[in-house]
């Protein structure tokens, strides 16, 4: 995470730091400039209407080795990273800024979003398409090429530092939402840089030779790999290179992941970027498919250019790395208009505000919700006791480190509640500001008809938690306030799963997220029904942190050098699943203020196509408009040797009461009724039966059928 971001100043960087922190120090002087761009004799390859190809052998057949050694590697400039302009050959800069949520590194007059795992609650990837089309704008806006993000790693374990930053626990979910979420930045002319490769999950070692998974090629073809297949099917540009070590080699130098998988298997044609000081080495990296060092020179510039002219590293391949860069530049545009985004512009807008509000009531997840307590109705609602330096002093609105973006305006809960409410009903503030803030809390809540608790944890980058409990006294807070007022509601601003020791004693539970800066006005939105909430759970939620997967030191953050993955393919609910343990709530799970059935489970194929149809009828049974989240699941015969079932589908569906809307699961048999063959590398189909059960959850699933396959 780079935090120097300073507008006058462009910035060298002076050392290595582990810890992803660049040394850095400040000296005066312009920006790099922009390169001239209009068409001109002495730069053809700047006319648009050749081909790309053209254009790019053309440019680098005027390329010294010195011009294109500074392509590869990041230079002084006002973003976080910067490649610096060849003035001389019409060669624009390029410009790299964070992030995942929105434009970060402490640029202001931007949107500061929901967090990715709010996006991703929402289920819905016209949501987050939404997501990554302000995300582009305002990266547009600011002068920024390239974004880094989204952040497409899998929540292996809650205690992780950014699992706030990921989509959540599932390879499936997580690649489709990325997917959509490229197309949207990408959309807007940004490219997209999906981030990290791969297996990267703690940040206890991180950019340390001791965050090193010990990790089966099943496991990573199966779990850790696919959303980056999806993110390169989606048209991605780039893609960030991991500060892990995989199975005993630095992800930023892992022929495996960068070749075989990502360029061979997957296809990927854009360019590949380290992570910040995660290039640890100037032959392997380069022969391995590191296309370009962030946020410096200290493995690659003179020292890549020494390697290249004694032959360590071959011309042809220096060659590879600037047509990978530059092919991305000509698609993207960057030689066709000059740049008109300023790092100082102004680019939120009424319009991405609107976005983040509706991203973040959509991501809202109804966990509880006994006896009706919600919504809030004000006509019998008089008075309510807003409790916790979250809902006001402290709001919890974004987690820390790279993927964090600056509030160009936060609504808090506390004022968002107060104005929704009206007149009619007395707010009871208790923002823990007291010397007592339990007995603050406690004579708010005995005076109120309902106690809305607002508690939050914080995660960022660089640290992990050391615990999924709600940090600083809140659980006992939220049991003194149930047991003074039994209307309580409880709203959680976490990153990830969090326990809930107090869940009996309460009557209602949201999970909202890291909400972004509309943080108040979507969760006011929530509590009185104006939204109806259809959130679903991107993550397991367990009764205890010594259920999780990988519980043991062994398994993380590591001991003796390693981290072992010997949970394999168990991540998320596929551990819950096989070994017979109830989380508190599973993932897939959310509430409604409605209620929903299903059925007529209908399912054909293999068709000559290759693909399995499966339908279903969903019916809103209840008498609110309001969502679900159909979801299908594929059990594989025992033969395959996989988890008991996988999430293969899912539609979120809008529905009036009474109204009853057909979904329908196109399922390549390829993809979806496949295992990794770790003997051959390569999918394969296990023939048999498979079972298809589909619901609004992981745990729900009412309608089930077979397919019978033949492999
Ligand atoms: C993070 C990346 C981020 C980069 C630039 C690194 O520490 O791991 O995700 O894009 O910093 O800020």
């Amino acid at each position: 995470m780079l935090r120097f971001r300073r507008l006058a100043s462009v910035l060298v960087v002076a050392g290595t730091l582990t810890g992803g922190l660049a040394a850095v120090t400040a000296v005066s002087g312009p920006a790099s400039a922009q390169a001239a761009t209009s068409a001109s004799t002495d730069c053809p390859w700047t006319d648009p209407g050749l081909p790309v190809a053209t254009r790019v052998s053309e440019l680098m057949a005027k390329m010294t080795t010195g011009d294109k050694i500074s392509m590869v590697h990041g230079s002084v400039g006002s973003y976080a990273g910067n490649v610096a302009a060849i003035p001389s050959l019409c060669v624009p800069s390029l410009t790299l800024e964070d992030g995942p949520a929105g434009v970060g590194d402490n640029l202001t007059g931007v949107t500061q979003l929901p967090a990715p795992v709010d996006a991703a609650a929402t289920w819905d990837p016209a949501d987050t398409q939404q997501y990554g089309a302000v995300i582009g704008a305002e990266d547009k806006g600011k002068g920024v090429d390239v974004d880094l993000g989204p952040t497409v790693n899998i929540v292996r374990d809650p205690r992780w530092g950014r699992a706030f930053e990921a989509l959540g626990e599932d390879p499936y979910l997580t690649g489709q939402l990325g997917a959509s979420e490229i197309q949207g930045i990408q959309g807007q002319g940004v490219m997209a840089q999906v981030k990290h490769l791969a297996v990267y999950n703690q940040e206890t070692n991180r950019n340390t030779p001791l965050d090193n998974a010990i990790v089966s090629e099943r496991t990573m073809q199966e779990i850790y790999l696919p959303a980056f297949s999806d993110a390169v099917n989606a048209g991605v540009a780039s893609v960030m290179c991991a500060y892990s070590t995989v199975n005993g080699v630095d992800a930023c130098e892992n022929p495996y992941l960068q070749k075989q998988v990502l360029r061979d298997q997957f296809g990927f044609g854009g360019f590949v970027t380290s992570d910040w000081l995660g290039t640890h080495s100037t032959v392997p990296a380069a022969k391995s498919g590191l296309d370009m060092e962030m946020p410096g020179a200290l493995d690659y510039g003179l020292t890549l250019e020494a390697a290249v002219a004694d032959g360590q590293v071959p011309q042809s391949t220096l060659n590879t790395m600037v047509s990978d860069i530059l092919t991305q530049m000509f698609k993207f545009g960057l030689f066709d208009s000059s740049d008109t985004g300023s790092s100082t512009a102004t680019v939120t807008s009424p319009g991405h505000q609107a976005t983040a509000r509706d991203i973040a009531e959509q991501g809202t997840v109804l966990l509880k919700n006994s006896g009706d307590a919600l919504p809030l109705d004000t006509a019998t609602t008089k008075s309510i006791a807003v409790i916790g330096a979250d809902a006001s002093a402290a709001a919890q609105t974004s987690g820390g480190g790279s993927s964090a973006v600056t509030s160009s305006g936060t609504v808090t809960p506390l004022q968002a509640i107060t104005s929704r409410a009206g007149s009619g009903v007395t707010v009871n503030d208790a923002d823990g500001s007291s010397l007592n803030p339990v007995g603050q809390a406690v004579a708010a809540a005995r005076k109120s008809d309902v106690a809305v608790v607002f508690a939050s944890d914080y995660e960022t980058e660089s640290s992990d938690l050391t615990s999924i409990n709600l940090p600083g006294g809140q659980n006992q807070l939220i049991s003194a306030v149930a047991a003074a007022n039994p209307n309580t509601i409880v709203v959680l601003n976490t990153g990830s799963a969090v326990t809930m020791p107090w869940l009996n004693q309460v009557k209602g539970v949201l999970e909202a997220w890291y909400p972004g800066q509309e943080d108040g006005n979507a969760i006011a939105s929530v509590l009185f029904g104006d939204t109806d909430p259809s959130g679903h759970l991107p993550v397991t939620f367990p009764k205890s942190l010594s259920d999780v997967p990988a519980s043991t030191p062994a398994q993380w953050p590591g001991t003796n050098g390693q981290v072992q993955y010997s949970e394999g393919l168990d991540v998320g609910y596929r551990w819950y699943d096989a070994k017979g343990i109830a989380p508190l709530f599973p993932f897939g799970y959310g509430l409604s203020y409605t209620s929903f059935s299903y059925s007529g489970i209908r399912a054909s194929g293999p068709a000559s196509d290759g693909t399995v149809t499966v339908t279903a009828d969903v019916t809103n049974t209840g008498q609110r408009a309001g969502a679900d989240v159909a979801q299908l699941y594929v059990g594989d015969p025992a033969a395959a040797g996989e988890p008991p079932q996988q999430l293969k589908g899912f539609d979120k569906v809008s529905l009036n009461p009474g109204e009853t809307k057909q979904v329908t699961f196109t399922l390549p048999v390829a993809k979806d009724f496949s295992y990794w063959d770790s003997t051959a590398h390569a999918w394969t189909v296990a023939p048999g039966t498979y079972t298809i059960g589909v619901g609004d959850s992981s745990a729900s699933l009412p309608l089930q059928t077979t397919v019978d396959i033949s492999g």
